[in-house]
């Protein structure tokens, strides 16, 4: 009898462990966790490596690409940080204001209209981030950071693929644009890569183990 006290109280402290070990795997920004064939493919894109101490974050503050007279720019998993060469362009509410423009955002995007000016639209922003694999079936391509605005005129959006390579960085080279203002861009870097554990089973595996040996064990 006292056993089986003492095993329900295992019970019920493993039930408490379990809940909280399932509440600490929500997803930060830029950090995320995948199981795929008994492995754990753990991504934290921010985190410093001895070549990159800021990660995946572009030491500048931001990263720069354009095309078709189109320039964005963007940090990733962060806000941008100008110290020279700030974006020139009307219309920067949004994203920092006129003195400030593009400190107010993650992604800005300037295109060229009639009479040489240009105009600056927001098209990400730190509150919408997300973060996902490039390709569902195979983890070691490197992940896809996402993010989005809702503007008063138009939603915009851009994707970042971040392309694991261990040994090699490369930054945005070409802009894509998908429908009115949604535009896609690559890099590779070693931070698109995941840390890989080899897991034995997973924990719902675990758990359902102890659970049928503690109901065999009441019988
Ligand atoms: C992902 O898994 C690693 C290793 O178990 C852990 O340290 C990290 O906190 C997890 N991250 C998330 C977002 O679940
Ligand atoms: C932007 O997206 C929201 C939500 O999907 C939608 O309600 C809104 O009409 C869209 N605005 C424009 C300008 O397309
Ligand atoms: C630039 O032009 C190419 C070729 O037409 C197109 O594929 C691409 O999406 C364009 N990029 C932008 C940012 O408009
Ligand atoms: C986890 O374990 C459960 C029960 O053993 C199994 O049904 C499920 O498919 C497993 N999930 C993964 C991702 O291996």
């Amino acid at each position: 009898m006292q056993l089986r006290c003492l095993s329900l109280h295992i019970l019920s402290l493993l039930i408490v462990i379990y809940t909280i070990d399932a509440i600490h795997s929500v997803s930060t920004i830029c950090e995320f966790n995948v199981t795929k064939d008994n492995k754990l493919y753990s991504y934290n894109l921010a985190s410093p490596s001895e070549t990159f101490t800021h990660g995946v974050l572009s030491e500048d503050g931001y990263y720069k690409v354009s095309s078709n007279g189109t320039v964005v720019w963007f940090q990733l998993c962060d806000g941008m940080i100008f110290n020279h060469d700030p974006p020139r362009c009307f219309d920067c509410l949004e994203c920092g204001g006129q003195s400030r423009c593009g400190t107010g955002c993650s992604a800005l995007m300037s295109s060229n209209i009639l009479g040489g000016y240009s105009v600056c639209t927001t098209i990400g922003r730190t509150q919408s981030i997300t973060t996902n694999l490039i390709d569902k079936k195979s983890p070691s391509m490197g992940v896809i950071v996402e993010m989005w605005h809702q503007g008063p005129e138009m939603n915009c959006s851009l994707s970042v693929s971040v392309i694991c390579d261990s040994k090699k960085f490369q930054g945005p080279k070409t802009l894509e644009k998908f429908g009115n203002c949604n535009f896609a861009t690559q890099i590779t870097h070693p931070a698109g890569c995941a840390i890989v554990l080899a897991i034995k089973d997973n924990k719902s595996g675990w758990f359902s183990t102890l659970l049928i040996m503690y109901l065999s064990n009441y019988k």
